[in-house]
């Protein structure tokens, strides 16, 4: 069976990484790689394809950034392209940013097969461009690899086939364990560290300033890391905010490669972030998480993990801060085991050999 997998911005490339290097040790699933260059930075693209050792992508389709509508049609039109001439049976997406829905609609239109990695997750928060994403790409998904159990549920209430529904754990923690074991032995700190670059955040001055003043407090008391997304640091000139951020106990840096990053935070007391894979992956490690949002589509990580949801206001995640203890009763979620990207595989390949049964019959 031949597939092309995507991978588009900064959280796609751990996605794909632990599956390609499972792919690489089985025959039945031919497979190329197609980078649609929505992340073009070293810090946010080149630096995770040489640390995760990812191949050079087959197909690069350089689209750089633009508006939702821009940066969505031109994935679209050069993705087209590369399905007529590969002509894949199936098309793999992760995730829910613009490269996701862009080539599932792309495909899909092709009468080509989608699987969705990380499908079914919700926030009902229709103001955000990745719920958009991920309820439209669902609706034309084929093969949803679900990570937790509210994904079934949700796509239950959407009428999907359970048939097509495979819980098979979260494919990013694969990738953390592979991680872990290349940064080797690490010491716990009682630093914090804090990432925050969705639009409803960073493109609100009130809001933007409120989350900014809760850091100072807390870097009264702890140092404090802050590795900036390109749009958090543009917004924050914008503003002319830079002066709150002048603090001995506040580290500020570009994006960090993806090993720096987790030697970062996986030593840190807390992390606070609005990301969705960080609620994700703090769980995993016990790490106590404030999520700089008033919802989040990975309800597991608030009802076992170590996230609480704490919205933007100084006041309130202040509040919370200051409530913390350091509750060993945290648990992982179930699969979230390293073995994702196994189970993956061993039902791709069963797709295959019943459709090529099909076939022939
Ligand atoms: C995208 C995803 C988001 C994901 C995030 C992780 C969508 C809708 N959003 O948001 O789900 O959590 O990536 O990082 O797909 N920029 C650079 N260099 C780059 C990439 C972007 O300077 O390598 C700039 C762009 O010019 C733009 C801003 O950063 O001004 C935002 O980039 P964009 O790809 O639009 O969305 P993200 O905010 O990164």
């Amino acid at each position: 069976m031949h597939t092309l997998i995507v991978a588009g911005a900064r959280p796609n490339f751990v996605k794909i990484a632990p599956l390609i290097r499972e792919l690489k040790k089985q025959r039945t699933i031919t497979w190329k790689l197609v980078h649609t260059g929505q992340h073009y930075d070293y810090q946010m693209s080149q630096s995770f394809f040489e640390e995760l050792e990812i191949p050079s992508p087959h197909h690069h389709l350089q689209v750089g950034s633009g508006s939702h509508a821009e940066q969505t049609a031109k994935i679209m039109m050069t993705f087209e392209k590369i399905c007529l001439e590969e002509k894949p049976r199936m098309v793999i997406v992760v995730g829910d940013v613009n490269s996701t829905i862009a080539c599932a609609i792309t495909a899909k239109k092709l009468h080509i097969e989608v699987a969705h990695i990380e499908a079914g997750l919700r926030s009902g928060d229709f103001s955000m461009p990745e719920e958009v994403n991920r309820v439209l790409t669902d609706a034309i998904t084929d093969y949803f690899f679900v990570t937790e159990k509210s994904a079934i549920e949700n796509l239950h209430k959407e009428g999907k086939k359970a048939q097509h529904i495979f819980f098979v754990g979260n494919i990013m923690i694969d990738n953390l364990h592979y991680g872990l074991q290349k940064v080797g032995n690490t010491t716990k700190d009682s630093h914090v560290v804090i990432t925050m670059h969705r639009p409803s955040n960073v493109d609100d001055k009130d809001n933007l300033q409120q989350i900014l003043q809760a850091i100072i407090e807390i870097a009264k008391q702890k140092k404090v890391y802050f590795p900036m997304h390109p749009r958090t640091q543009k917004k924050i000139e914008e503003f002319s905010l830079q002066k709150l951020l002048e603090n001995d106990n506040i580290m500020t840096s570009p994006p960090l490669s993806y090993l720096e990053f987790l030697r970062l935070w996986s030593t840190s007391s807390l992390v606070i972030t609005d990301s969705g894979g960080l609620q994700e992956e703090t769980t995993a490690l016990r790490i106590p998480c404030l999520t700089i949002r008033e919802n989040t589509e990975r309800p597991v990580t608030l009802t076992h993990g170590s996230n609480t949801l704490v919205g933007t206001a100084t006041q309130k995640i202040l509040d919370v801060y200051q409530k913390l203890e350091n509750n060993q009763n945290y648990q992982v979620p179930e699969l979230w085991d390293g073995k994702t990207a196994q189970r993956i595989i061993t039902i791709l390949q069963e797709i295959s050999a019943k459709t090529s049964l099909e076939r022939k019959s």
